[in-house]
């Protein structure tokens, strides 16, 4: 696991944007993961001035959604598919065809839409680059703790503290009970994931998924299991981290802990 810790959110941002649009122009097929919130929304900003500056062509990379809140409307303001629309897709030249989101509907027919939408991955052949936010108890996805770290993408039943943290976006603080969301092993399968996480309410989740035991109790724990994971932080967010020496000096040969496909120049 390759850990990175920045001076703060907008280096980091810009770090990993840098990274993504590497991805992309090394395989310009990239199927890449999405995740919502705020914290990735820096990197997204940072993603359109690369392709606006540097005219990186994202009509053939596919994007995907990590997890949708169950039973919005599809044109709600506060979804994560208008999330995603608002803050990258619809500032890229996307092939809306290669937009593939979690419906996040609710209904008989959930349980075949998250089957369909795995089938839909697979077949797609995988997510290249899954992005990863973490919730302040740990969660990955809307995995709460407690999720197998088996599990597929399915509805999960999210945490008092999910619904406080998200409070801010929804009018009256009207946080829907349900999500749906990717499972771990299905994160888990992705061939590189990025975490990121800024702030100092990150700390504790952050310094128990990177240097904790491997647990249910923190599902973003799980990366450890994953041969290629960079994690990029602000330094208030690794700043429970007890081996941040170590990783400071490891990252300064970021080159060779990425994949081959991911490094610099030509794959
Ligand atoms: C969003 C997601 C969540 C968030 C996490 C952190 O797609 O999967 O796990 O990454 O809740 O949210 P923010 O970034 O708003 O602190």
């Amino acid at each position: 696991m390759a850990i990175l810790i920045t001076e703060n959110a907008e280096e980091g941002s810009r770090t990993a944007a840098r990274l993504v649009a590497r991805a992309i122009r090394n395989r310009p097929t990239l199927r890449l993961g999405l995740a919502a919130g705020h914290t990735p929304t820096g990197l997204y900003r940072e993603l359109v001035r690369l392709y606006r500056s540097e005219k990186l062509d994202c009509s053939d990379v596919r994007f995907f959604s990590l997890d949708e809140w169950m039973g919005l409307p599809s044109d709600s303001p506060n979804s994560f598919r208008s999330f995603f629309h608002h803050h990258l897709l619809d500032h890229l030249n996307v092939d809306p065809d290669h937009i593939h989101l979690l419906s996040g509907q609710p209904g008989p027919d959930a349980a075949a839409s998250c089957a369909a939408y795995e089938r839909l991955i697979r077949d797609l052949g995988g997510i290249d680059l899954q992005l990863l936010g973490i919730g302040r108890n740990g969660h990955l996805g809307f995995n709460e703790p407690g999720s197998s770290l088996h599990s597929r993408t399915r509805f999960s039943l999210l945490s008092q503290q999910t619904r406080r943290a998200n409070a801010r976006f929804f009018p009256k603080g009207q946080v829907p009970e349900w999500a749906m969301t990717v499972g771990i092993d299905t994160i888990l399968e992705a061939r590189f994931l990025m975490l990121l996480a800024f702030g100092k309410e990150k700390a504790a989740a952050v310094a128990k998924a990177v240097e904790g035991p491997l647990t249910a109790s923190i599902p973003a724990s799980a990366i450890q299991l994953h041969p290629a994971v960079i994690v990029v932080l602000d330094k208030p967010a690794a700043a429970r981290l007890t081996n941040a020496a170590y990783y400071r000096r490891e990252a300064s040969h970021l080159e060779t802990l990425l994949p081959d496909w991911l490094r610099q120049g030509p794959p």
